[in-house]
Order: C-alpha cells, then sequence, then structure tokens
C-alpha cells in the first residue's frame, strides 16, 4: 500500500483484513516521505514500512525503478495507492497492478485538486473511483464509482470529508473482490468474476 498523508483509507484495510473471509494482508506500507500519521498506522499494526523519496534519486525514473524494487521484495498480488501524491513511472507499472482512489467521479477533475476543482465549478454531484492506474494522471480503467452530493455551504475540507466517508468502504469493497475473485481488462472494461 503507498500512501503519503493521513492514511484513513490505509486504515480501513488494515481493519477490513482483520477477517480472515476479507482474504487481503497488507505485507507493507509504502511512502514518498517520513513523518505521516499513513506510516504511523502501519507501525501501530506492525505492518513493515519503508520510504522512497524523489529526492534521494537521481532522476524520476531512478526513483521510479527503486520504488519498484521495494515494492517487488513483498511480492505482492496487488499495489493500492490511496492518498499517494505522486505519479507512477513505467517500473512499478511494469511490475505490479496498481489501484488508485480519487476523490471525484472521473474522467471530471483528474489530477491533484480533484475536491477544490469539482466545487470551483459547482457541479451538484461529485464522488470517488476506484481505478486502475495506467501511465496517465488518473486515466486508468475504472473499477467503481460512489456519487456524493455536493450541499450548499460546503468547503473543500467538508465535502472532501463527505467523500472519504464512502471512499473507504467502496475501496475496501474493490480491493477484496480483487484479492478474492481476481480481474480481466478487455479494452477499459474491467470484470471482478
Ligand atoms: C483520499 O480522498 C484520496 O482519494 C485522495 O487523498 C485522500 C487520502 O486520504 N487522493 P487518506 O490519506 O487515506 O486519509
Amino acid at each position: 500500500m503507498l500512501v503519503s498523508g493521513t492514511g484513513s483509507n490505509l486504515q480501513a484495510l488494515i481493519d477490513a483484513a482483520a477477517d480472515p473471509g476479507y482474504g487481503v494482508e497488507v505485507v507493507a506500507v509504502g511512502a514518498d516521505r517520513d513523518g505521516i500519521q499513513g506510516l504511523e498506522r502501519a507501525e501501530r499494526h506492525g505492518i513493515p514500512t519503508f520510504v522512497c523519496r524523489v529526492g534521494d534519486h537521481p532522476d524520476r525514473s531512478g526513483w521510479d525503478a527503486a520504488l519498484a524494487a521495494q515494492l517487488t521484495a513483498y511480492d505482492p498480488d496487488l499495489v493500492v495507492s490511496a492518498g499517494f501524491m505522486k505519479i507512477l513511472g513505467e517500473a512499478v507499472l511494469t511490475a505490479h497492478t496498481v489501484v488508485n482512489t480519487h476523490p471525484a467521479l472521473l474522467p471530471a477533475f483528474p489530477g491533484a485538486h480533484a475536491v477544490a476543482d469539482a466545487l470551483a465549478y459547482g457541479v451538484r454531484v461529485t464522488g470517488c473511483t476506484a481505478h486502475l492506474v495506467d501511465s496517465g494522471v488518473d486515466t486508468g480503467p475504472i473499477l467503481a464509482q460512489t456519487a456524493v452530493p455536493v450541499e450548499d455551504g460546503d468547503t473543500e475540507e467538508s465535502l472532501h470529508e463527505r467523500i472519504k466517508s464512502v471512499e473507504r468502504p467502496l475501496l475496501v469493497d474493490v480491493v477484496g473482490r480483487l484479492a478474492r475473485h481476481g480481474h480481466t481488462l478487455t479494452d477499459r472494461k474491467v470484470t471482478i468474476p
């Protein structure tokens, strides 16, 4: 699992994984920075952690190769990116199937400011998207989405909290189904048998 911040999605997966029937084990948590709550959560649960900083590598592709190697060391069936604020490169994406969660109804509002962008645009409905990661920015095949109404008077914070309250169960559901059943991909259409 890859995180950059609070790690509430990580916590939801850790909590779900306590049930053996869920079929998921969080084998490691990686981050692109130190001192974040996401790493503390993992440590509290005895899950191995690692940090892979862009600044410690000569260039972006060096960082990507190092991150791919660190992930591969744990031999994960799936890499989950939740609130990981870096674009993954070819080395990671060639070696791993990556699921990302995004706080908007893609293809609307891709990028790092999705909640603020949706609010500024004035949409009345937004939401969250779980998707497979490809080489674009939030462009990969969609796994699942949940809609969330925008309320009058919403701030970026209040709207993001409302989105996150449905984003966590959506991610837990999708990751569990992928882990238990696998998936097939035809063009952009994902099927989980
Ligand atoms: C989520 O809304 C995710 O979609 C976005 O950042 C948030 C991460 O939340 N990119 P958390 O760190 O899992 O609490």
